[in-house]
């Protein structure tokens, strides 16, 4: 979704500001623009498409140099994705300049006032009327950061904005309510922010902005206030990453380097909170033992793949800590009556931690007074601040839309809760846990195994490209794996892919079975037998019907080889624990496979990596 940056400081802000840009453009976006001021002047430059159009524009026509400018991509929700819709956009007086990322849902209301009042409105979006509602009211506010409190008292819906004011040439304003923005604090120099890959390469320190805050941003200082105008209270973190995690590392794509750092990225979920006598400790849980001993419920809400992460986690939760558990899309969830209580612990798994569903579905979660448990990759986003408690999972930055590294620690993240549930309640013996426990830790070097072995799976996703769709079959937790590869193969390839509960085939999908029709299987290990035989039975069923297999099962595991076309072995692992091995080639798969069709596996079309709307 829509990227933020804004600078004030002594750097020339036209480079700090696209290079924040550039690297923001894994967000997802369709134009992109620019806002400097300078000697008391505002020059823009805007520019549809990606930010190469952007970048040549700005050197046919190079702007006054500057050191405070705020720049934007904009992921279109208003308006098609030109260059009159790009933001930043001004007043009638070309004195203020607005970025915007969220929706402004009362903006046609807005829009007619301000049109009856004698303003011109050149573009078709909600955000243009914030700024000519700040043109307005600093006839009265005095400055532009009382001028726009007054108008985000006036806007209905999820809104991060940025200004900046002829009128004050040093001060760069930003207002906060429901989509991300962080501040990052640099010596005789300041930014703002979607996120802190816009300005990692400057400093690592950076503050946490609440809701319905403003921040007013200068070369020399940074203030925070309330929409109430009162002092706010703010948070400051060190951001453990540098730039390098950012940067693509030799790789081509980001999708590659994040699929091959997933044995560090597993390795450093599970790092520090496996104790020596293999007990679990979950600090930043911040929920007690007896809160969770009186838990009589769980449901773990999510979108995409992390909803896949949830469906894995739902069977590891009953089967462990022996709780019911429900698993909900997050866009759902908070559309229909959940009977939630004080006993309910209502997990949101969110890779980004600013996914405006999850976000919303928390919130309904909480005015039922629901404990709450955030799974999230990001340090200062806003999941992690609105739960009860938090596990972080240590991926680093994920760039790629397609979450992979974020995936596989999410699913560490949930063992480690199932497991801490089954330790605190009892439900396991000590022993039983601390087995568990050791099979965790060896997972990053199983995954290391994966990877070492997947020449065949390229060959193969190569192979496939001329294909027009592909299903995945699954049983067990090997059928949310099935939906994750099939969704891998949908964002990158733009195919069609399903995934199915293969034990449903005979209830429909089977009808689609055609020859040559390519269909992957994610076969459970031999240990857990009925299922084992059963989905070997589908295998033979949809061969005999011409489908082209291609089998996902345990190393070793013979008894699959007579019907697999393609027989793509995996570290042998316990059941609850395979999702960390079989998605792996699904990943690769999808990634070579859309590769070979000459798409852009980084940024996929009209994809954005955090859905900060609904
Ligand atoms: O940041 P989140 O985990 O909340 O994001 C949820 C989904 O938008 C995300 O997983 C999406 O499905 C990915 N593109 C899948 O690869």
């Amino acid at each position: 979704m829509c990227g933020i940056v804004g600078y004030v400081g002594a750097k020339p802000a036209l480079d700090v500001v696209v290079e924040g840009l550039a690297r923001l453009e894994y967000r997802g976006y369709d134009s992109a623009g620019v806002a400097l001021l300078s000697d008391g002047r505002l020059a823009t430059a805007k520019r549809a498409g990606k930010l190469i159009n952007l970048r040549k524009a700005l050197t046919e026509s190079p702007p006054p140099a500057g050191t405070l400018g705020i720049g934007h991509t904009r992921w279109a929700t208003h308006g098609p994705p030109n260059d009159r819709n790009a933001h930043p956009h001004t007043d009638c007086g070309g004195t203020v300049a607005v970025i915007h990322n969220g929706i402004i849902e009362n903006f046609a209301t807005l829009r007619a006032e301000l049109e009856e009042g004698g303003h011109t409105l050149r573009s078709d979006t909600d955000t243009e009327a914030v700024a000519h509602l700040i043109e307005d009211e600093l006839k009265t506010a005095g400055d532009l950061a009382e001028a726009t409190r007054r108008v985000c008292g006036r806007l209905e819906g999820a809104f991060t904005l940025v200004a900046v004011h002829t009128g004050d040439p040093g001060l760069v304003v930003g207002a906060r309510r429901n989509s991300p923005l962080v501040v990052g604090v640099g010596d005789g120099e300041n930014f703002l922010a979607s996120d802190v890959a816009a300005f990692i390469a400057h400093t690592r320190d950076a503050i946490e902005l609440g809701q319905d805050q403003i921040v007013e941003l200068r070369a020399d200082g940074v203030t925070v206030t309330g929409f109430d105008g009162l002092p706010a209270e703010v948070k400051e973190y060190h951001v453990d990453w540098d730039v390098s995690a950012a940067e693509k590392g030799g790789y081509d794509y980001f999708m590659l380097k994040e699929i091959a750092e997933q044995p560090r990225a597993v390795a450093d979920t599970l790092l520090g909170r496996i104790g020596a006598d293999g007990r679990l400790t979950l600090d930043e849980m911040r929920i007690s033992d007896q809160e969770l001993r009186e838990v009589d419920k769980i449901i773990i809400v999510a979108c995409g793949t992390s909803f896949h992460a949830g469906l894995i986690a739902k069977y590891a939760i009953e089967h462990w800590a022996g709780l019911p558990c429900e698993v909900e899309l997050a866009s759902e969830f908070r559309y229909r009556d959940p009977i939630l209580s004080r006993s309910t612990l209502v997990i949101v798994i969110s890779q980004s931690g600013e996914t405006m569903d999850a976000l919303m579905a928390l919130r309904h979660a909480r005015e039922q007074h629901a404990k709450l448990l955030g799974i999230c990759n990001v340090n200062g986003s806003t999941l992690p601040r609105e739960c009860d408690g938090v596990l972080y999972t240590h991926a680093g930055p994920e760039i790629a839309v397609a979450s992979t590294k974020a995936f596989l620690t999410q699913l560490v993240a949930v063992y480690l809760i199932a497991l801490y549930l089954a330790q605190v309640r009892g439900t396991k013996w000590g022993d039983e846990v601390f087995a568990m426990v050791q099979l965790l830790a060896q997972m990053p070097e199983k995954v290391e195994k994966v990877l070492e072995t997947m020449e065949p799976v390229r060959e193969l996703a190569r192979s496939l490209a001329g294909e027009h769709c592909v299903l995945f079959l699954g049983r067990h937790v090997g059928f949310p794996v099935a939906l994750e590869g099939a969704l891998k193969l949908k964002e990158l390839a733009y195919m069609h892919a399903e995934g199915f509960a293969a034990g449903e085939l005979k209830h429909g999908p089977i009808a689609l079975i055609e020859d040559g029709l390519p269909v992957v299987v994610v076969v459970p290990p031999r240990v857990r037998d009925v299922l084992h035989d059963k989905i070997v039975s589908n295998i033979q069923e949809i061969r005999a019907r011409g489908a082209r297999t291609i089998v996902i099962a345990e190393e070793g595991d013979t008894s699959v080889e007579p019907y697999a076309d393609t027989l793509i072995s995996v570290p042998a692992v316990p059941t609850l624990l395979q999702p960390l091995v079989t998605t792996v080639p699904l990943q690769v798969f999808a990634c070579e496979l859309a590769t070979a069709k000459g798409h852009d596996v980084d940024q996929p079309r009209n994809l954005a990596k955090s859905v900060t709307v609904e």
